[in-house]
């Protein structure tokens, strides 16, 4: 049997991208490993959505190149955001010999074996309609005890400064009969966590008889009202939230990433009401600033975001809340970044992913708004926003210091063998002592002292 090595950058969407690669390959006689040095074909997932995780994948490219030194027999391929994004050039400037685009993992088999007669193989096809149906994931790199479960592919809101929505294509929702299947393929096997998956997941929108591949791209400047016609046999996402909630009783259900614009009150009570639902939301804010909102085509405004947060807490008090935000957007001033550290002051995130705005070709961005925040001037702004968000994160745990959560444990502290780490519903990371738990476990414990990064608890 061949063997193939597969390598994921970027975001979940991709390590779930690359389970349904590796079933796929196995399925049609191919032996994964984890040893590149030892694989026939030799598979890298990659990520296109900031220019510094390309360049990563460059890297990784050379060292395949010198891998195809010592076996020049080797097939190297590129699949996901950087397939479609870069195209054939990867044949031509970067020597790889298959690129596959997020849509073209059927195609695989007979892509490969097009290379392994010397050839070179590309797909590059986006689709209105592949979601993978009927394709049961192989689970790869995981603990057994936390997986994933794409609910949606692709992305239809076309924010400008975002590559997404053209490498992974438009806005396809899975057929729940899927979903629920592959959470409940993931409960027989002892997992206690799943996560639900999407580039937007509470815009989820299933009907047997109408698929949704709405364009929303020439809605920049004149939103047209949602037309989506979410009948009585339509599935939403908080629907789909609780049937899998129900479905996998003894299973922690999580989901990322919610767009603000589509964060529902229902979702909030679906949350409410079923205990093993976490009580965590992501929820991208980008720019605290009107002004730049607007240009980046979010569709909400600050007053809009601020009142989804009250929400929030109101309905879910317990809830941990965290977000993405960039600075350096064209055009962003002091004032607008300013914006940006207020409203991460009133909202008090739990968390933030923090970046600088990387400029991504053939983006709306690209093409109409100049790039002209000097790089120090970012840099010295996402110091900032970083420098902020440490006083506010570690503010967040110090007020946990007293308080008891059910941990789900995930693995033993790298620092000490008789402790384990694991995460609260709010997606803190605590660690605790062993004692006689084990991964896997839902653990009882009161945190007792922190640092920025994590919590420290004791056994309940
Ligand atoms: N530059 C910087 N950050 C970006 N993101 C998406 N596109 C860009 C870009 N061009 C960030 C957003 C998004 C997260 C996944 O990556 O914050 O939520
Ligand atoms: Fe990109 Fe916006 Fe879609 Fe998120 S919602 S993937 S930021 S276009």
């Amino acid at each position: 049997m061949p063997k193939v090595y597969i390598e994921t950058y970027g975001c979940q969407m991709n390590v779930a991208d690359s389970e349904t690669v590796a079933s796929i390959l196995a399925k049609s006689g191919y032996e994964l490993t984890d040893n590149m040095h030892t694989a026939d074909v030799v598979l890298v997932n990659t990520c296109s959505v900031r220019e510094n995780a390309e360049t990563r994948v460059y890297g990784r490219l050379a060292v395949f190149r010198q891998l195809r030194k010592a076996n020049p027999d080797v097939i190297v391929g590129v699949l996901g955001c950087m397939a479609e994004r870069v195209k054939e050039n990867l044949i031509t400037k970067q020597g790889v010999d298959l690129v596959a685009g997020p849509d073209s993992y059927r195609t695989l088999p007979e892509l490969l074996s097009k290379t392994s007669s010397g050839g070179k193989a590309i797909d590059v096809e986006l689709s209105t309609e592949e979601t993978y149906a009927g394709i049961c994931p192989t689970r790869l790199e995981s603990n057994g005890i936390s997986g994933f479960v794409s609910i949606t592919r692709g992305c239809n809101n076309f924010c400008t400064y975002c590559i997404v929505p053209y490498t992974r294509g438009r806005e396809r929702s899975r057929d729940p009969k899927d979903i629920i299947t592959e959470a409940l393929d993931l409960q027989s096997r002892g997992y206690k966590e799943l996560t639900l998956l999407g580039q937007n997941v509470n815009s989820y929108a299933f009907n047997e008889t109408r698929h949704e591949t709405r364009d929303t791209r020439h809605e920049t400047q004149n939103p047209i009202p949602d037309t989506r016609n979410l009948t009585p046999d339509t599935w939403s996402f908080p629907r789909l939230l609780e049937e899998v909630a129900l479905a996998v009783p003894g299973m922690r259900i999580r989901f990322t990433t919610s767009h603000p614009k589509d964060m529902s009150d229902e979702t909030l009570r679906v949350i409410a009401r079923n205990s093993n639902i976490c009580r965590h939301i992501h929820l991208p804010v980008q720019s605290g600033s009107n002004r730049i909102l607007k240009l980046m085509n979010r569709k909400y405004d600050r007053d809009w975001y601020l009142s989804r947060i009250r929400m929030i807490r109101e309905v879910l008090p317990d809830c941990g809340i965290t977000t993405d935000v960039f600075c350096g957007f064209p055009s962003e001033t002091d004032d607008d970044h300013q914006d940006s550290l207020a409203l991460m002051k009133e909202v008090r995130f739990d968390f933030a992913f923090m970046f600088k705005y990387s400029e991504r070709p053939g983006t709306y961005a690209a093409d109409h708004l100049p790039d002209d925040v000097d790089e120090e001037v970012k840099s010295a702004r996402l110091q900032e926003i970083i420098s902020l968000q440490g006083e506010i994160g570690l503010a967040s745990n110090r007020s946990d210091i007293g308080k008891v959560f059910d941990v789900l444990a995930e693995g033993t502290s790298k620092k000490s063998k008789v402790q384990l780490y694991g995460r609260n519903q709010q997606n803190k990371v605590i660690v605790f002592p062993m004692e006689d738990k084990k991964p896997g476990d839902i653990v009882r414990v009161v945190v007792t002292d922190c640092t920025g990064a994590t919590l420290k608890g004791d056994r309940v």
